[in-house]
């Protein structure tokens, strides 16, 4: 299969969007932007749509789609129960990167849903995704558009790296704006359950709706023989090919122990890399460390998280070793996926 790259900066966007649309509409894959990752879109609503979406990533069957619609009106012809406080939070984040929960209706194949009973739904606010589903007509299933196991692509080249040959097209819409995947919550039950941490944070889905719990496999690796709520959570996400391990302590304390750490690897012939910040970079000795953002601009931290972790996959660096980002309204999506990419191999310093 040849992949079509059809870039939205060079003019006539709205053609190529109907395009896309089209694809999606005759059950073909579309991988296209969103405000948090790029996606891989399918017709949510054939069975044999998302199968097509699990071959091309090679993502395990049983790890259930989150279907992305257009208009709020869409969420109750998939949801069959849609709670008051569920309400509350999409008139406060949606359009944006909140997914919900719900019991489906029968219309959501199992395929989407990889067999659960219930369906995740999401209203983008990034204006292509917005188009694209209005053009198709249909919500559009869409897992992040990476190889199952790297790290979501946050530009269309990191797409064209891992499913070039293997998807119809994709809208090249550049950079996108946050980074990492979309919060998620479970609305099935009496009150909001955070599986996935994302930008909207447990803090700002208190606010609105007074409650908020945190399911254990959003903050520590799930236990063997446990099946987390979000199946996506048991495997091992956006890992790198390097060994990665993070440093947590105050931050010459961190930078000292790095130092020490590299020293060692690199006397014994390891290709290794160190993840800092502008704050802190000075203070590094390692010949190849990245800046992955400003410590007071956090939101650079999750926009860079996923590139750098590819970029030093490139260059085949066999050791990572990462600062912390704790705190703030992104600190726990940061370090969520931070920590899986590391299975959760912390030192304390
Ligand atoms: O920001 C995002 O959410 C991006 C963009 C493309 O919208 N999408 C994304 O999809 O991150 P994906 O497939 O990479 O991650 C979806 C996660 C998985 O961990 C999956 O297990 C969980 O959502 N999920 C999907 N449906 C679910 C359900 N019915 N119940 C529990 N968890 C569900
Ligand atoms: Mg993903």
């Amino acid at each position: 299969m040849r992949t079509e790259v059809l870039c939205l900066r060079e003019g006539q966007e709205e053609e190529k969007i109907r395009k896309a649309a089209e694809i999606i509409r005759a059950g073909g894959l579309v991988a296209f932007p969103t405000e948090t990752v790029y996606g891989l879109g399918a017709d949510a609503l054939r069975e044999e749509a998302a199968a097509k979406i699990y071959a091309a990533k090679g993502r395990p069957s049983d790890n259930p789609l989150i279907a992305h619609i257009a208009d709020r009106s869409s969420v109750y012809e998939l949801a069959a129960s849609v709670p008051d406080w569920a309400e509350r939070l999409m008139d406060a984040f949606w359009p944006g990167p909140l997914t919900l929960v719900f019991p489906k209706k029968a219309i959501v194949p199992d395929g989407t849903t990889g067999g659960l009973r219930t369906v995740a739904v999401r209203m983008p606010s990034h204006e292509t995704a917005r188009k694209l589903i209005r053009a198709a007509g249909v919500p559009i299933a869409a897992p992040s558009a990476n190889t199952s196991g790297r790290p979501s692509p946050t530009i269309a080249l990191h797409v064209l790296e891992d499913l070039n040959g293997k998807i119809d097209c994709i809208l090249d819409g550049g950079e996108v704006g946050i980074g990492l995947e979309s919060t998620i919550i479970d609305a099935a039950g009496a009150v909001p359950v955070i599986l996935r941490p994302g930008s909207v944070s447990a803090e700002m889905v208190r606010e609105v709706v007074g409650t908020v719990e945190t399911d254990p496999g959003a903050e520590h690796p799930v236990k063997a023989g446990v099946q987390p709520k979000a199946p996506g959570m048991k495997y091992r996400h956006y890992a790198p090919k390097a060994k990665l391990v993070i440093v947590t302590g105050r931050d010459e304390a961190v930078a000292e122990r790095i130092n020490g750490l590299t020293a060692e690897y690199e006397a014994a012939g390891t290709l290794c890399g160190v993840i800092c910040t502008e704050e802190t970079e000075a203070g590094y000795r390692c010949g190849n460390k990245k800046v992955i953002g400003s410590r007071r601009h956090q939101e650079t931290v999750a926009r860079n998280l996923y590139a750098v972790l590819r970029q030093f996959d490139e260059e085949d660096t066999e050791m990572i070793f990462s600062e912390s980002f704790d705190g703030g309204q992104l600190g726990q999506a940061i370090m969520n996926r931070l920590k899986k990419a590391a299975g959760y191999h912390m030192i304390r310093v």
